[in-house]
């Protein structure tokens, strides 16, 4: 490794999916050589399997595969009829897709602010927020930790409302003994490439115990037509959001693989929090009790994070800012009016927020290197 002060050698990125790939490639290969082989593209047996799979890795009845998490969002929305007229609460400390879902189907996003600790959707703060016109609790799974669902669950089921988890980033995520995907109505991922668990372009999937409401995404991901009955006969307006065949063998064979790939995340996690513990005035990713986090991303807060983030570059560090600005506070949004000063923990975290390099192949010489100039530049 560089020792501080001379000139940087080592680079180290957010994620490296080739070491990743290296290491399954055989089996990717005879995946994608099959489908190839039966011509099944669109949705088909390893879509099917793969489907049955995670479904049963999140410990819920069915899994419905679609083309991506933005799709997955949209598709359980209007699934569960929600539309123009009504409201979904949300964080706005998130991924543009998750109040961009709500607003394509016709519904407005009520942003609601996030708990200090974890940066999820503060369930302290959603009650006051409902109305009649509420139909779905939609938290994130910010950066791999589970919102508090058991919370969350109580209020809907008092005001008789839907909870949807945007578990886009929280693959293997758990609260207690329930895994993310299987805590609310539905769960929504992505499977985008770079995710805990990626595809080799855009898939994602819906999860859910309620067998109407996956017949009828089945459908709706398919234009509508009915699963069983005539072609080319459709039962409502739907959409082409299938998963392609190809993603759904990539995803099969990649998802045995799953458990260890996040065990090494929370690993690295240890060991940077070992290293980083009351270095500066950083405050670490918390895990509430019971909470097991993914760490699909490793998020540290700190009131130097442009010069931190300056520093790391310089040596051959890679870091990201996720998210620079709350949802509320970008054009998309000013139509919702809620100006500065709206959601004030999810505002002041952007201000703070850097996440560090974190992904299953990293080296712990890597981890004590990024960790080493992290303390190197509070030490100066
Ligand atoms: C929290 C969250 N929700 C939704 C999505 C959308 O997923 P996709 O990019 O697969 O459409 C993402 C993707 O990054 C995400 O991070």
């Amino acid at each position: 490794m560089t020792a501080p002060g001379t000139v940087a050698v080592t680079q180290v990125p957010m994620n490296d999916l080739s070491l990743q790939h290296a290491a399954i490639r055989q089996e990717i290969d005879a995946a994608v050589a099959d489908v190839i082989g039966s011509c099944g593209f669109i949705l088909g047996p390893r879509v099917k399997a793969f489907e049955e799979a995670y479904a049963g890795y999140c410990g819920v009845e069915h899994c419905v595969g679609v083309s991506n998490g933005t799709d997955a969002l949209i598709l359980t929305l209007r699934a569960l009829g929600v539309g123009p007229g009504h409201e979904v609460i949300t964080t706005p400390h998130t991924f543009g897709a998750t109040g961009e879902a709500i607003c394509h189907v016709g519904a407005r996003p009520v942003f609601v602010d996030v708990e200090d600790a974890h940066l999820c959707l503060d369930p302290e703060l959603v009650e006051a927020a409902i109305t009649q016109r509420t139909k779905v609790i939609l938290p994130v799974h910010i950066y791999g930790h589970p919102a508090d669902m058991t919370a969350l669950r109580q209020i809907a089921d008092r005001h008789n409302i839907d909870v949807i988890e945007d578990a886009a980033q929280a693959q293997g995520a758990r609260q207690g003994q329930a895994t993310a995907g299987s805590m609310g109505r539905a769960g929504c991922f992505s499977f985008y490439p770079g995710k805990n668990l990626g595809a080799f372009g855009d898939a994602g999937g819906i999860t859910t115990d309620d067998e109407a409401l996956a017949t009828r995404l089945r459908s709706l991901r398919n234009h509508g037509m009915p699963l069983a009955g005539p072609k080319f006969h459709y039962d409502e307006l739907g959409y082409n959001n299938r998963m392609d065949g190809l993603q759904g063998a990539v995803l099969g064979v990649k998802l045995p693989h799953l458990e260890g790939w996040n065990e090494h995340r929370r690993q690295i996690a240890r060991r940077y929090a070992e290293r980083l513990e009351g270095v500066g005035d950083l405050q670490l990713p918390a895990e509430a009790a019971g909470a097991r986090h993914v760490y699909h991303l490793y998020t540290v807060r700190t009131q130097q994070r442009d010069g931190l983030a300056e520093f790391l570059r310089g040596v051959g560090v890679s870091t990201a800012v996720m998210y620079p600005m709350p949802l509320h506070l970008t054009d998309a949004y000013a139509f919702i009016g809620d100006g500065l000063g709206a959601h004030p923990v999810s505002e002041e975290a952007c201000r703070r927020i850097l996440s560090l390099p974190i992904f299953p192949e990293m080296a712990d010489d890597t981890v004590d290197y990024v960790a080493d100039q992290v303390r190197s530049f509070f030490a100066n």
